[in-house]
């Protein structure tokens, strides 16, 4: 497997773009990053991305995916339970997978930081959208946001990974753009929560020292 990561956007946003390698096969997480940052990379490896994976439907995640769908217009725009914005959508449900090459990328619903949050696991990366970070978890201060449920989806689908799967995420807030689960784990006090209720109390301390 392979893996561009794509730095921009919004907020020190990341775009990935990934293959298996061999095939021209290739899929690309989150449209945060103008194509133009992109297009080179798909072009010298002569990919074709034929999906377009959505982590969740917050703008700067998805910011250009109608120019990345206008680009490649047979790509499948893939995000949990369908949103009914974009043409070619793949309405996806928890345990759908994806075919990209020889690769299979599964569908975690990770619903906390947004109902529609979806982690994408392929191989030993997780593809985690603003559910983990490194260091931390997302905010559950939005619309739809829902702070037990965050912690439902990371401690019964997400902290079960094995340790030594490497986190990929939305945004590049940590001192090291990517970690593995073990050791994200270990630097991040909200991931260490023992509990739902001693999670949420992490959670308010959080965002208090904001
Ligand atoms: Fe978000």
């Amino acid at each position: 497997m392979k893996i561009w990561t794509f730095e921009g956007g919004f907020d020190e946003n990341l775009t990935y773009l990934f293959s298996d390698g061999t095939s021209d096969d290739a899929a690309i997480i989150d449209a945060a990053i103008p194509l133009s940052n992109l297009k080179s990379t798909i072009d010298e490896n002569s990919l074709t991305p034929s999906k377009l994976l959505v982590t969740h439907t917050h703008f700067d995640h998805t910011a250009h995916l109608e120019e990345y769908a206008s680009a490649y217009p047979n790509a499948e725009v893939c995000v949990m339970s369908g949103s009914g914005r974009w043409q070619n959508e793949q309405a996806l449900s928890h345990g759908d997978t994806i075919q990209i090459g020889g690769l299979t990328a599964t569908a975690i619903h990770t619903p906390g930081h947004t109902q529609d949050s979806t982690c994408f696991h392929v191989e030993d990366a997780l593809f985690s959208g603003d559910t983990i970070f490194v260091g931390r978890t997302g905010r559950t201060i939005g619309a739809g946001s829902d702070t037990r449920q965050l912690y439902r989806s990371i401690s019964g689908k997400l902290l079960t990974l094995p340790g030594n799967t490497t986190i990929y995420s939305g945004h590049d807030y940590g001192p090291v753009q990517k970690i593995s689960m073990k050791e994200n784990i270990e630097m991040s006090p909200l991931l260490q929560a023992t509990d739902e209720d001693d999670f949420v109390r992490r959670m308010e301390e959080y965002e208090r020292s904001r």
